[in-house]
């Protein structure tokens, strides 16, 4: 007997697809992520490299995976069996999947970060420095065996929250809202961040590439993992939005603008970090705190710091929300088809295992420190290592080969909306060749990093 009797869901419109892609793919990636990421990777020449990942590698594995989505109207691995019953191109699903439960649990660790930010604006407690500087609160508070693990709670309550309520009344309807908020302030402390002295270095770092840092393999590895991580990519999300989708939408104009935004917002928050980096005299590879440090200090030079930081912390905390939904809801809508779980029952109990999950990251930093895992890493750091830059790139590589070589070719190209398009060749020549060849290399070369 089966005990869940909900049809599948389906998107309220194309926009709201769209808005959804877009706020899973803008989030602590964007910012968090990818400031410390190009800090510690030298800055130009990573943003470099990361740019041709997202064009080369990024927007033609966004296509594949809404292609196989919409026309699976499955889950991640549902959609594989679906599309190619019986062979190993499933993996990837099943990559995904795994990649859901690591991501989620450190992501959830950090969003909680964000959260107890915005406490502090609305407090007033973080107005100005606290004793001995933002970064020893920062620090302070991050390696506390148990305040941080509250916050993660409590975001994770949220995250399952929105997942329970279903696609279209509760991821749909938060995007639509929060994300030009939140584009409008960063643009905003950008500007502000100009102002403060750093900005000649600050943009000379994140524009004029030191052309050494191209010989280094790991420099590539970073730039995938993080193009990866902030689109989304590799892990079956945006297979999953693509399901909700009814097949009369075009997907290339999706994919790419999901891609440009995710790109700009980036990008537009380098232009806010770094120049404040320099003006508060900041290493630029200080490493997973960068964002929590130069932002507070940027808001307690403004005039009504105070009221940008509580709006910045709440739009970031909104921001990650949308895109921890995201992540959970590949979880969640294996788990509603293979166990025939109800959307409630999938939702909290997934979510709760993967706030367990990553309990561990969030005391890695503090009583649990003397563990590394990866390459000297703490756990939080080898967890996001791992999921972001292996199986995600792995995930992605399956994908992009399955639809290039595993699936026949007129019925691709209409799945996908190209139809005999000249732009339909160019992307499965991407798919078949650019792309797999890409991704091998940067693994093989940078196989001593691991
Ligand atoms: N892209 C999000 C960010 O930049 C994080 C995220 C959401 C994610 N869903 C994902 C990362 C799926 C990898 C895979 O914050």
């Amino acid at each position: 007997m089966s005990q869940n009797t909900e049809p599948r869901e389906q998107w309220a419109s194309r926009l709201g697809f769209i808005l959804a892609a877009m706020g899973s793919a803008v989030g602590l990636g964007n910012i968090w992520r990818f400031s410390y990421v190009t800090g510690e990777n030298g800055g130009a020449a990573f943003l470099i490299i990361y740019l041709l990942c997202i064009l080369l590698i990024g927007i033609p594995i966004i296509m594949a995976e809404f292609t196989i989505g919409r026309k699976a109207q499955s889950d991640t691995v549902g959609a594989f069996t679906k599309l190619a019953p019986g062979t190993p191109w499933v993996l990837a699903g099943i990559l995904g999947v795994a990649s859901a439960f690591i991501i989620l649990s450190f992501y959830g660790v950090v969003a909680g970060w964000t959260m107890r930010y915005f406490l502090g604006y609305l407090t007033g407690q973080l107005w100005s420095a606290p004793e001995g500087g933002y970064a020893d609160f920062f620090v302070g508070f991050i390696s506390s065996p148990v305040q941080p693990i509250l916050w993660q709670f409590i975001f994770m309550a949220l995250t399952i929250g929105i997942v329970f309520v279903g696609v279209k009344n509760g991821i749909e309807k938060t995007n639509k809202i929060l994300m030009p908020l939140l584009a409008i302030i960063l643009i905003i402390l950008a500007g502000y961040s100009l102002t403060l002295g750093g900005a000649a270095e600050g943009l000379a770092f994140l524009f004029t590439p030191d052309w050494s840092a191209f010989a280094e393999p790991g420099v590539y590895l970073a730039a995938l993992g993080q193009a990866f991580f902030s689109l989304s990519l590799g892990m079956g999300a945006l297979i999953t939005y693509g399901s909700y989708l009814s097949s009369k939408e075009k997907l290339p104009g999706a994919a790419g603008s999901v891609a440009v935004l995710d790109t700009l917002f980036a990008i537009i928050a380098g232009i806010m970090i770094f120049p404040a980096v320099f003006a508060f005299g900041i290493d630029p590879a200080s490493g997973a705190g960068l964002a929590f440090i130069t932002l507070p200090d940027i808001f307690a030079q403004m005039g009504l710091g105070g009221f940008f930081g509580l709006l910045f912390f709440f739009l970031l905390a909104a921001a990650a929300l949308s895109s921890a939904v995201s992540l959970l809801e590949v979880a969640v809508a294996y788990f509603i088809r293979k166990f025939d779980w109800t959307r409630k029952k999938a939702s909290i109990i997934v979510g709760f295992i993967i706030f367990l999950v990553g309990v561990p990251s969030s005391l890695g930093i503090g009583p649990l420190s003397n563990i590394t895992i990866v390459g000297g890493r703490d756990i939080l750091d080898s967890m996001d290592f791992i999921a972001s830059n292996i199986f995600l790139p792995l995930g992605g590589l399956i994908i992009a080969l399955f639809v290039g070589w595993g699936w026949k070719k007129t019925e691709v190209l209409e799945a996908s909306d190209f139809g005999s398009s000249g732009l339909g060749q160019v992307w499965l020549f991407i798919l078949r060749f650019v792309a797999p060849i890409a991704i091998l290399i940067i693994f093989i070369s940078s196989i001593r990093q691991w």
